[in-house]
């Protein structure tokens, strides 16, 4: 982060909020996912009070926001994200101050940050440290819970996580021998989400797969980034995909794919859908925004920024994946923003095992999917919309006080304008991470304003936060996905059992006599 963006930052922290004012923002035109209307828009209290035509909203002592010329949009939900964590023995040099108000900087007012677990597997004492640490939240959030292990007393700690909340838990299918789970483990876990009124959440690669590829890259004397690239081949999501899919339809629950970075398992997904079944997959901005060439780089440094799980794939695999987000055989875009120093990325100089995986990307999500969806001519504005807001909101039980401009919704607004013109660098982001993965990208769209809660919190080129100022957002289960799934059990043990759930009776006893 560049001198001038650290001031700001800092300047900005310490800086008394305006007083909450009412907002009154004139002749934009405000999207949401299913149209796009020049309207007004009338903010008081944090709460979005009123749209209407043009000229027809009174409020004398509001302040008028110009919006002429620009988009008003629901603020980003960013689903995926790592904040002040401790991941590969690394602590995450964003934390919930920095990494929020960088995502402000860009146009995400909400997002779902991942609760990874503690040393010792505490679950509920794993949840209360985020908690904690959130306390520094400049915007709103919520939580998934990471479960890494088994036994009565997770099974006991989900019930209670969901009690307070929470209805989200997610389960890794590789990092062998650290985060992996097992068939057996989802198996059950998919029932008791299903029990819960929860969705599981699955980072799909094959881990005993990949690990049997890096001991023989290793061994093949190929220690680079490259190594990580090729221990992670396309189709090793695309079976972790295809074995989570099946086991979520067994259990007959819903469920999330994070980070689909390939057209194989986009395409298990699409499938899966078509079937019936509900699956949600997400994609993330570095998988629409780039691809793998950079990893192949002769500068370590620069091959090392892209180290992430799964891998940024080819330019074959980008473009599938931006038509399916377009398209709708993916469902939202997010970002896994996990950023790391240079230093860190480091760490790995002599094994691809042991840099620090992940990549940035809070900050710049929405100029990257505007740039990749509206730019190329592929998306409208309102699918720009869904895909960046309102499915995320729908999924995870928020919607309509996020993920919409309507009255009653929460003030979380974004005006953007699809004129200027702003390259992406390290030099002037607001993440705390020295590399950035979109350095040098030109992009056609800014987001010129940032409204959280109804408070201006980014005018463009400055931060207005406050530290605190973030919420817990509880989400409750059962959720929208969740309906008529009692119906489809119905319907399948009716065809399973086609005599009621009931073991058939036979006379054993005959067979002996
Ligand atoms: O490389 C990545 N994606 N790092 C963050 C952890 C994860 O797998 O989501
Ligand atoms: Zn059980
Ligand atoms: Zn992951
Ligand atoms: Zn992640």
């Amino acid at each position: 982060m560049g001198v001038a963006a650290v001031l700001v930052l800092f300047l900005a922290s310490f800086a008394a909020s305006a007083e909450a004012s009412a907002l009154h923002l004139k002749g934009g035109v405000v999207v949401n996912a299913d149209q796009e209307t020049l309207a007004d828009l009338l903010i008081d209290n944090g709460k979005v009070l009123e749209v209407g035509p043009p000229g027809s909203l009174m409020a004398p002592d509001a302040e008028v926001i110009d919006a002429s010329g620009k988009y008003i949009m629901p603020g980003g939900i960013d689903t995926h994200t790592h904040l002040d964590s401790l991941f590969m023995g690394q602590n995450t040099p964003d934390d919930f101050f920095s990494g929020q108000a960088a995502a402000l900087a860009g146009g995400t007012t909400c997002h779902l940050d991942m609760v990874m677990p503690q040393k010792g597997g505490d679950i509920l004492g794993g949840y209360a440290r985020y908690r904690e640490a959130a306390k520094r939240s400049v915007m709103d959030y919520s939580f998934h819970i990471v479960i890494t292990h088994w036994n009565d007393q997770v099974e006991e700690a989900m019930g209670k996580l969901v009690e307070q909340g929470l209805q989200s838990f997610k389960f890794f299918m590789a990092y062998k021998g650290k985060l992996q789970v097992s068939d057996e483990l989802l198996a059950h876990a998919f029932r008791r989400c299903r029990q819960l009124g929860a969705i599981p959440l699955v980072h799909a690669e094959n881990g005993d797969a990949i690990d049997k590829e890096q001991q023989r890259l290793i061994k093949a004397g190929i220690t680079g980034p490259e190594g990580h690239q090729l221990s992670r081949p396309p189709i090793v999501e695309e079976e972790a995909t295809f074995r989570a899919v099946m086991f979520a339809n067994l259990a007959n629950v819903p469920l999330f794919v994070v980070h689909v970075m390939s057209r194989g398992a986009m395409e298990v997904i699409a499938k899966a859908r078509t079937a019936g079944q509900r699956v949600i997959g997400e994609t993330l901005a570095s998988a629409i925004g780039l691809n793998q060439s950079l990893i192949w780089s002769s500068d370590f440094t620069t091959a090392s920024k892209f180290v992430m799980s799964p891998p940024i794939r080819t330019e074959e695999h980008r473009l599938a994946v931006r038509a399916g987000l377009a398209g709708g055989a993916l469902q939202l875009v997010a970002t896994d923003h996990c950023g790391w120093t240079s230093a860190q990325k480091a760490l790995g100089r002599e094994s691809f095992l042991k840099m620090p995986n992940g990549v940035n990307g809070i900050e710049e999500r929405m100029h990257v999917a505007w740039q990749q969806l509206i730019n190329s001519g592929l998306a409208s504005p309102s699918r720009f919309v869904e895909v960046t807001s309102t499915a995320a909101a729908k999924v995870f039980n928020l919607y309509p006080q996020k993920g919409v401009i309507q009255a009653g919704a929460d003030a979380d607004v974004i005006l953007l304008d699809p004129n200027a013109e702003h390259t992406i660098s390290a030099s002037s982001h607001h993440s705390k991470g020295d590399i950035n993965i979109f350095e040098g990208n030109k992009i056609r769209g800014k987001v010129v304003m940032t409204i959280s809660q109804g408070k201006v919190v980014w005018d463009g080129s400055s931060l207005h936060v406050q530290r605190g100022a973030g919420r817990f957002l509880p989400r409750p289960a059962f959720g929208d996905l969740y309906k008529g799934l009692d119906e489809r059990d119905a319907i399948r043990s009716a065809e399973m059992y086609p005599y009621g759930p009931v073991p058939v009776k036979r006379d054993l006893a005959a067979l002996h006599a």
